[in-house]
C-alpha cells in the first residue's frame, strides 16, 4: 500500500488498494474512473488521525496520587503544598527510573497550578490539565520551571548562571521558579560552593530538586549542602509493581497480552512499556515479547 496516498486520504484508502492492487492510488487512479461503489464524498475522507504518543508519554504520572510506590514522597509532597510548608531545596535520591524526575515536576506543575485541588481533587494536587501543569509536564518552554542536566552543566559557570537567574522573580504574583537538577552528583565541588549560599538563603518562592542516583558522590565532594536540603529516598520498584501498572496500561489501550510477558520483572517502568509501543506501531494489538522484541 502507498504509505503517502494513506496519509493524505485516511483508513478508506486501505480498501480501495486492496481492490486496484498496490498501485499508488493518487498517482494512477483517478476518481471518476473508480467503479461507483468506490466514489465516496470527497469530505468523508477527511479522517483526522490521531498523533502517536509513546506510551510512557501517555501514561507519565500526572498527579502525586499517580505515582506508584513512592507514596510515603507522595502524601509528604502533597501535604507541603497544600500547607504552604514547601522547602526551597529537595533532593530526591535513588535509582534510576523511580519517579524522581516526574515527582519533581509534578512539584513544579503544583506548585504553579491555575485550579490546584479543583474539583474534589486532594489538596495539594496539581489539576494536571489546566496550561500551566500543561506546560510543566510536555516539558514546553517555561520561564519558572527549568530542566538543568547537571552532566552537562557540571562546572562553576554553570553554577553561578543558575544563581543569577534564581534571584529574578517568577513571571507572574503567586508563581514559584522550580529548577530541576538532574544527576546533581555530576556537580563539581566548585559548583556546589557557589549554590550554598543561596540555598541558605533563597529568594521567595524559589524551589530546587536536585535528583540524583548517587547521593554519597554528593556527600563527599559537598557535604554542607546536605543540611540545606530535605532528602527523600526513592523506593526500588519491584516487578510486582511494574506488573500491576503494565497490567493497567494494557487495560487502558485494550490490548491482550500474554501473562508471562507482564510477569517478567522488567528493569525500570520507565523503559518497560517499550516492546508495547514497538508492537503497537508495528500493527499488533496483541502485546507478547515473541511478536514485540526483537
Ligand atoms: N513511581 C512511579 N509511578 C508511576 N510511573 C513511574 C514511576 N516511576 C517512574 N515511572 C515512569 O517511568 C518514567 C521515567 O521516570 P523518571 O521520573 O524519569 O525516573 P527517574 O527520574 O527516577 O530516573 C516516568 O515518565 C513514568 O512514566
Ligand atoms: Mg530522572
Ligand atoms: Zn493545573
Amino acid at each position: 500500500m502507498s504509505g503517502a496516498a494513506a496519509g493524505c486520504l485516511g483508513h478508506s484508502t486501505a480498501t480501495w488498494n486492496a481492490e486496484v492492487g498496490t498501485r499508488n492510488i493518487r498517482a494512477n487512479v483517478r476518481r471518476q474512473d473508480l467503479p461507483l461503489l468506490f466514489r465516496v464524498p470527497r469530505s468523508n475522507f477527511r479522517v483526522r488521525l490521531r498523533p502517536m504518543i509513546a506510551l510512557a508519554r501517555k501514561y507519565r504520572p500526572k498527579r502525586f496520587s499517580d505515582l506508584i510506590v513512592q507514596e510515603h514522597i507522595a502524601a509528604a509532597l502533597r501535604g507541603a503544598v497544600a500547607g504552604g510548608r514547601v522547602a526551597h531545596g529537595y533532593l530526591f535520591a535513588g535509582p534510576r527510573g523511580v519517579g524522581k524526575t516526574t515527582a519533581a515536576r509534578i512539584l513544579a506543575m503544583a506548585l504553579n497550578c491555575e485550579r490546584r485541588g479543583a474539583a474534589g481533587g486532594l489538596a495539594g494536587e496539581p489539576c494536571g490539565e489546566c496550561d500551566s501543569c500543561t506546560r510543566v509536564w510536555t516539558g514546553a518552554a517555561n520561564l519558572d520551571v527549568v530542566e538543568l542536566d547537571a552532566a552537562s552543566n557540571r562546572g562553576v559557570d554553570d553554577a553561578r548562571d543558575l544563581r543569577e537567574r534564581a534571584m529574578y522573580a517568577a513571571s507572574a504574583e503567586g508563581r514559584h521558579k522550580v529548577y530541576i537538577v538532574d544527576e546533581a552528583h555530576m556537580l563539581t565541588r566548585e559548583a556546589w560552593n557557589a549554590l550554598l549560599k543561596i540555598l541558605e538563603e533563597p529568594p521567595p518562592r524559589v524551589v530546587f530538586v536536585f535528583a540524583t542516583t548517587e547521593p554519597q558522590k554528593i556527600a563527599q565532594s559537598a557535604a554542607p549542602i546536605l543540611s540545606r536540603l530535605q532528602r527523600f529516598d526513592f523506593r526500588r520498584i519491584g516487578p510486582h509493581a511494574i506488573a500491576d501498572r503494565l497490567r493497567h496500561v494494557v487495560t487502558a489501550e485494550r490490548l491482550v497480552a500474554d501473562e508471562p510477558i507482564l510477569a517478567s520483572s522488567w528493569p525500570e517502568p520507565g523503559r518497560c512499556c517499550a516492546p508495547y509501543c514497538w508492537g503497537i506501531s508495528a500493527g499488533n494489538r496483541r502485546g507478547s515479547r515473541r511478536r514485540c522484541w526483537p
